[in-house]
């Protein structure tokens, strides 16, 4: 027996009604920011299909970082754009490479700001793979060592969390003997323990210039048909030692967060990516969508499937939307 006795419309008569009964919170200090770093000093560039993002020099990085805290964004992750690469991307794993230069900055500048940095070889390898090469595919195993040295390289930096993104079997672990060895224990590990192999990476690819020279990623990243998968690799990061799991893509992946919320008791971050986010922008530019709206949206939904963290572009705008 329902209706007339229950009116679900009482609880939605007002905004503070709505507010009151709203099971679902979004908030700055739910978003990790990403930025790209580049070599040099006083480098902007837009990234073309990402219209609000930028590739920045170490010491602009810093600013923005300082900006994001001031909205409340505690948190930001580095993607290095090299200035050389070669076959293992040894370039990873410089200390004065851009992403360690930016660690340094963005400490001195913004103490408080919780800095990761992916860790991956794919933007430092003449190829564009995630990992050495041997007999035409990825070598699992001699690219674990490369990744090690990579996290180790970061945490000397000042790193706060170190990220892999690569989907290496092992590197989990890899990394935590490292930088265990290295003295680095308290260095945290989130692992992109659910990547997909997914067309929404393409602009990220474009800003990173990270775009494989032959073939694809479909050897390393997972299916997208797979749900099951997606907690044995979430499950197994955590065995090794991840100390938080990321799904990615979010949007079209929102059942895997899900599950991966479930499966475990670690926090749950969503990767928001590229992708979906020149999509919003190009349909809000063509006047097709509201972007702040869809934008806050998309947001809720990802805090709804039970992301704890949302790694998004969109940081600093739905920060100031928010207020
Ligand atoms: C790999 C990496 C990628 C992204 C983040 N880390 C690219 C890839 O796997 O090809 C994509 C992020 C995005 O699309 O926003 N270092």
């Amino acid at each position: 027996m329902s209706f007339p006795l229950h009116r679900y419309r009482r609880l939605r008569r007002s905004e503070s009604l709505r507010t009151l009964v709203r099971e679902t919170s979004l908030a700055p200090s739910h978003f990790i920011a990403p930025l790209f770093v580049v070599p040099g000093r006083g480098v902007r560039q837009p990234v073309p299909s990402m219209p609000g993002v930028d590739r920045v020099s170490a010491e602009l990085a810093a600013q923005d970082a300082k900006a994001l805290a001031s909205l409340g964004v505690l948190s930001v992750i580095l993607f290095g754009i090299p200035g050389h690469k070669d076959a293992t991307g040894t370039s990873g794993a410089d200390p004065e490479g851009p992403v360690c230069q930016t660690v340094r900055a963005i400490k001195a500048e913004s103490p408080a700001t919780v800095v990761m940095t992916d860790v991956c070889l794919c933007e430092y390898t003449d190829h564009g793979h995630c990992g050495a090469l041997a007999g035409g595919t990825v070598d699992n195993d001699a690219t674990l060592p490369l990744l090690a040295a990579q996290a180790l390289a970061h945490a000397q930096a000042g790193a706060d969390v170190v990220a892999p993104s690569d989907m290496m079997d092992g590197r989990v672990g890899a990394i935590r003997e490292k930088l265990d060895g290295g003295g680095f224990r308290d260095v945290a590990l989130l692992a992109y323990a659910a990547k997909y192999a997914s067309g929404f990476y393409g602009p990220f690819r474009e800003a990173a210039g990270s775009t494989p020279s032959f073939g694809d990623r479909r050897s390393y990243q997972m299916d997208p048909a797979n749900v099951r998968e997606g907690v044995k690799e979430i499950l197994s990061d955590v065995e090794e030692g991840a100390d938080l799991v990321m799904v990615k893509p979010a949007l079209a992946y929102l059942d895997v967060v899900r599950a991966a919320k479930e499966a475990t008791n670690v926090p749950v971050a969503c990767y928001n990516v590229s992708g979906e986010y020149a999509m919003v922008k190009a349909a809000a530019a063509n006047g097709w969508i509201d972007g702040k709206r869809v934008t806050l949206e998309i947001l809720t939904s990802m805090r709804r499937a039970g992301a704890d963290l949302i790694l998004t572009y969109h940081a600093k705008e739905a920060s100031e939307w928010l207020g």
